[in-house]
């Protein structure tokens, strides 16, 4: 089904009804296990409590490709067989996402991708969309094929609902806001939301340049086929007319009330998901608290910060102390153990590429400050945090930091990854 054909559908059936469960809409207590990150180790297929999920240490194992799957021209679904031994370090809750660690002409890169399916056992999907000049997606996009193996990180990360388990099971309205390849967590959010209440509702508004552009357009029809009444979605494409004046053109500030005026009620919503582009984000969040909800409600994830001048995934930069000159004295501690690293003060290096000279497992994914896995307690000395976009401000009162972006002020500094 095409995008124009969906939206035509949601936009002659804006409103979703409460309505009771159909057969095929009811969720059974094995599928809500599986699809949510409340999931407990029952009989379910889930393999990790969420809690679990979210204190381990994330690790990199290698994983064998079983599918790569064409999307779009410039996408691809890669799908991951999890072997069972390690089944419960890939247990995750639908919002997270994983790296990839890899070497591309001769280049050592780590990038993160999220993951596009409720929970299932033995498998991970990510889709990586092409990023014009990008080092990484250009090379998977073109040559990543099923038999390769990849060096695949444990799931982390906090685009996940905090909406209570008894509220989730009982009903929730969620709305997912995506923009391009944004839409990836938004399909794992999706699917786990409707399957665990036959009262849950998602609504989904996904902007695309045009309907060729658009990822998962099949996947999203067949999830409104399945939940007709409890999925809507509104597809806004910025570079084609679509029937509806409200649907078509770029979604800025003006469009976004509009679409909340007549077609989400944010009133009636539990949590809203918005992960897109910098300007994106930022544009919905103080639209969204201008018209009065909490902060709490919102949850974004950033793929990138959207600065040219400072593109994300860049780590492991060469510095080498002489002797003799002023140092930096950082300590830090990862998993019970500690190690001291110093640092030229000349170098105005990051903790973590101070980090990674002594201990290759120190944790990070986007070294760009957007995606929180490098976040670590800072127990004496002090820092500057070059830029922070996953860091909340009661994270930063409890004395975090991201350590990909801190650089020490202080003559010596401690931190710990194990807060
Ligand atoms: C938590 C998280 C989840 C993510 N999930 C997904 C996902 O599900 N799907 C997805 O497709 N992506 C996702 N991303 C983005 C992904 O990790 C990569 O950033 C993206 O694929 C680009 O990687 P790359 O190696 O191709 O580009 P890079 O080589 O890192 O380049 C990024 C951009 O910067 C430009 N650039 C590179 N070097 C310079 C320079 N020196 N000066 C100016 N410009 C430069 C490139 O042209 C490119 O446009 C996610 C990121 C995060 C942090
Ligand atoms: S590694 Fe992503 S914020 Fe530091």
């Amino acid at each position: 089904m095409s995008v124009a054909e969906t939206a035509t559908e949601t936009a002659v059936e804006p409103d979703i009804a409460t309505e009771s469960a159909t057969a095929t809409e009811s969720a059974t207590a094995t599928e809500f296990a599986a699809a949510t990150e409340f999931a407990t180790e029952t009989e379910s297929e889930s393999d990790t409590a969420p809690e679990q999920a979210s204190r381990r240490r994330a690790q990199f194992h290698p994983l064998n490709i079983s599918s790569v799957r064409h999307l779009t021209d410039d996408s691809i679904e890669v799908t991951f067989e999890v072997p069972s031994a390690y089944a419960s370090a890939y247990g995750y809750a639908p919002g997270q996402y994983i790296a990839i660690r890899t070497s591309v002409a001769g280049e050592d890169v780590r990038r993160s991708y999220s993951i596009c399916q409720a929970p299932v056992r033995g498998e991970l999907k990510v889709a990586i969309k092409r990023d014009l000049g990008g080092l990484f997606s250009t090379w998977a996009v073109d040559h990543l094929a099923p038999g390769m193996e990849l060096e695949v990180m444990s799931p982390e990360g906090r685009f996940t609902s905090q909406t209570d388990a008894a509220t989730f099971a009982a009903a929730t309205h969620f709305v997912g806001i995506a923009a391009g390849s944004g839409i990836t967590p938004m399909m794992a959010l999706i699917e786990s939301t409707l399957r665990a209440s036959p009262a849950n509702q998602f609504s989904l508004v996904y902007s695309n340049r045009t309907a060729m552009d658009t990822m998962f357009v099949d996947e999203l029809a067949d999830l409104k086929d399945r939940y007709p009444s409890r999925l809507a979605l509104y597809h806004v494409l910025t570079r084609e007319r679509r029937s509806s004046e409200l649907l078509s053109g770029r979604l800025d500030a003006a469009k976004f009330r509009e679409i909340l005026g007549t077609l989400i009620r944010p009133s009636d919503i539990d949590e809203w998901f918005i992960c897109g582009p910098f300007d994106l984000v930022q544009l919905c969040r103080d639209t969204l608290v201008d018209l009065g909800v909490e902060v709490s409600a919102i949850r974004y994830e950033l793929f990138t910060t959207g600065r040219p001048d400072r593109p994300t995934g860049q780590s492991g930069r060469p510095v080498e102390p002489t002797a003799g000159e002023a140092v930096h004295t950082i300590s830090f501690t990862l998993d019970g153990t500690t190690a001291t690293v110093t640092s030229p003060v000349h170098s105005n290096e990051s903790i973590l590429n101070a980090a990674l000279r002594v201990r290759g497992d120190v944790p990070f994914a986007c070294a760009g400050g957007v995606c929180g896995t490098c976040r670590a307690v800072v127990t004496s000395g002090t820092v500057d945090m070059v830029e922070n976009y996953a860091l909340e401000p009661e994270e930063l009162a409890r004395g975090y930091v991201l350590t990909c972006q801190a650089v020490p002020t202080s003559d010596a500094v401690s931190v710990t990854y194990d807060a």
